[in-house]
Formats: structure tokens, sequence, C-alpha cells
């Protein structure tokens, strides 16, 4: 097993795959300076500086467990976290979580004003589909890439995190089953992370039988990646979680904490882990990544 899979810090290959996709970030988001300015610079604000980049770590991690390792997966990683960092833009605004604090700086809205942070999530998410369609088209069969776009258009629309989204804000105050929690969470948080591992594992060309093994893996991780983030904001603090601790309580979120208890949430926790290192086993070592990205999503501190 890898010395750093049972720990919350990530071991050398993923380090450098998060150099490798802060790269691609940068390459593909618009020069502050260019015209609109304001729009580019707050697009920048919310992707750049910060940000544990796990979506980009699972496309490659997908991509190397088949033994892949193309120029066409920085697109992929690239889309993937545009996505994400659109969706926290519009999760923070007032109108959502009204959250004031994220990776630890203030939120895009604080700085950059509500109708710009509006405009940035949306430019960000239009670029994701361009650079997915753009660079992709010169390195994949196009079937490969049409699948790409439908896998990532439906990870972020109503049967997805935009729905996710939706089922959250509507259950504020209410007591959801656990069921229904999950469905949530699998919702807004674990569609992208799901469409993260499906991008990686289209591009080195997966059959059906390993996608389907790679979706269950993805499940799970997606689902624990949540409760971990649901534990931490109970257990967290501010300074290290880069965010406002507590905000779940206060808000009235139907979390995992609040529903099932802490105890249960980390077992919980630990039952995912398990479904997700078990999905992979068939993969041997070629796995290593993706075992160390489920151990990092349950045990991560931040
Ligand atoms: C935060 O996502 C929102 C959730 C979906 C839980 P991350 O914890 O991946 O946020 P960053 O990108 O590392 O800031
Ligand atoms: C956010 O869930 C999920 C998405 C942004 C889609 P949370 O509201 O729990 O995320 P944080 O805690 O603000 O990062
Ligand atoms: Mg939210
Ligand atoms: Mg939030
Ligand atoms: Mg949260």
């Amino acid at each position: 097993m890898n010395p750093n899979s049972e720990s919350a810090e990530l071991g050398p290959a993923l380090q450098a795959l998060i150099v490798r996709a802060e790269q691609a970030l940068e390459r593909g988001l618009p020069p502050a300076e260019q015209s609109p300015a304001e729009l580019h610079h707050a697009m920048r604000y919310a992707v750049l500086g910060g940000g544990k980049r796990l979506r980009p770590l699972l496309v490659y991690a997908a991509a190397h467990a088949l033994g892949t390792d193309s120029v066409a997966l920085d697109a992929a990683a690239c889309a993937v976290e545009l996505i994400h960092a659109y969706s926290l833009v519009h999760d923070d605004l007032p109108a959502m979580d009204d959250d004031a604090l994220r990776r630890g700086q203030p939120t895009c809205h604080i700085v950059y004003g509500e109708a710009m942070a509006i405009l940035a999530g949306d430019a960000l998410q239009a670029l994701a589909f361009e650079i997915l369609a753009d660079d992709m088209a010169r390195q994949l069969d196009a079937a490969t890439v049409v699948a790409m776009l439908h896998a990532l258009g439906r990870a972020c629309g109503a049967e997805g995190m935009a729905g996710g989204q939706a089922l959250d804000l509507a259950a504020v105050g209410r007591k959801l089953s656990l069921a229904e929690l999950e469905h949530m969470h699998a919702c807004k948080t674990g569609a992208l992370i799901r469409a993260s591992v499906q991008l990686g594992a289209l591009i080195a060309g997966a059959d059906a039988d390993t996608l389907d093994a790679l979706d269950r893996y993805a499940h799970a991780v997606g689902l624990a990646f949540q409760v971990r983030d649901d534990i931490l904001d109970v257990e967290g603090e501010s300074a290290v979680i880069g965010k406002t601790a507590g905000k779940d309580a206060a808000a009235g979120k139907p979390t995992f904490p609040s529903i099932i208890g802490l105890e249960a949430s980390c077992e919980r926790l630990a039952e995912l882990t398990d479904i997700a290192l078990t999905a992979i086993a068939p993969l041997g070592n070629r796995g290593v990544l993706l075992q160390e990205l489920a151990h990092y999503s349950a045990n991560r501190r931040r």
C-alpha cells in the first residue's frame, strides 16, 4: 500500500499532478488584463490560488490506472475544475449559502460584487465546455469527445450539481431521511466527481466493465467527500478549512452529522471508503493513485 494512503496529505505523484493541473488552468483562463478585464480578474480569482484540485486529480488518476497519460487529460482536468470553481462562486452568493470566506480568502462576490461573481460563474462554466471541445477535438475521435461533453453536461445540470444545489436549498430547516440526504449529496457533489473519473476513463478508452467499476468507485468517493465536508464544518477550524466553520448548523442545513450524528458519519465514511477500494481492487497496483485519493477524500483536514 502507498505510504501516504492513510494520510490526510497527498504523496509526491499526486502533488506533481496538482502542479500539472495548475499549469493547465493558467493556460486555459483568459489573461487578466485583456478586456473585459474585471470579469477576467474575477474568473482567475475564483480558480487560481488555492483549492485541493481533487477533481483534476481524479481525471489523471483514472487514466493512470488504465495506463494512459495523454495530453488530452489536461483539457478534461481543466474543465472539471472550472465547473467546480463556478459552482463554488455561486454556492457562496448571498442568495445561496451567503459565505464570505473561501479557500482562506474573501469570496468572489465580496471582492468583485455579486453581478460580476454571477457572470464569472457563467463564464467559467462556458469555458469548461469550450476547452473540452477545443482541445479534445484535436486529440480524440469525435464519438469520445461527444461522450465526454455529454457526461460533463449531465453532471452540471438539473440531474447533477445544479439539481443537488436545488435540493440543498429546498431542504433548509427540514429533516431529511438518510436516503434523501445521500441523494442530495450524490447530486450536488458526487455527480461532478463521477464525471471527473469518467472523463479520465473515456480518454483512456475504458471498456464498459471498467467504466462501471470506476463509476462505483467514484460514486462512493463523491459521497465520502461530502460526508467529510459536513464533518469538517462541525469539527474543523475556519483557519484550516479556509471557509466559515459551523456554517451548516447556523444555516439549518441537513448534513450527515445533523441527521445521523458524528460517530455514525465517521462509520459511514469508513464504509464508503471500503466500497470505493473494493470497486477498484481488480485494477491491482495500477489503481494506486485512485486508492490514495479515496483515503484522502475521507481523511482530509481541509
Ligand atoms: C468544496 O469542495 C465544496 C464541496 C463540493 C464539498 P472542495 O473541498 O473540493 O473545495 P476546494 O476546491 O478544495 O476549495
Ligand atoms: C457545495 O456544498 C456543493 C457545491 C458547490 C456544488 P457546500 O455548500 O457544503 O460547500 P462548502 O462547504 O460551501 O464548500
Ligand atoms: Mg452549499
Ligand atoms: Mg456552501
Ligand atoms: Mg460544506
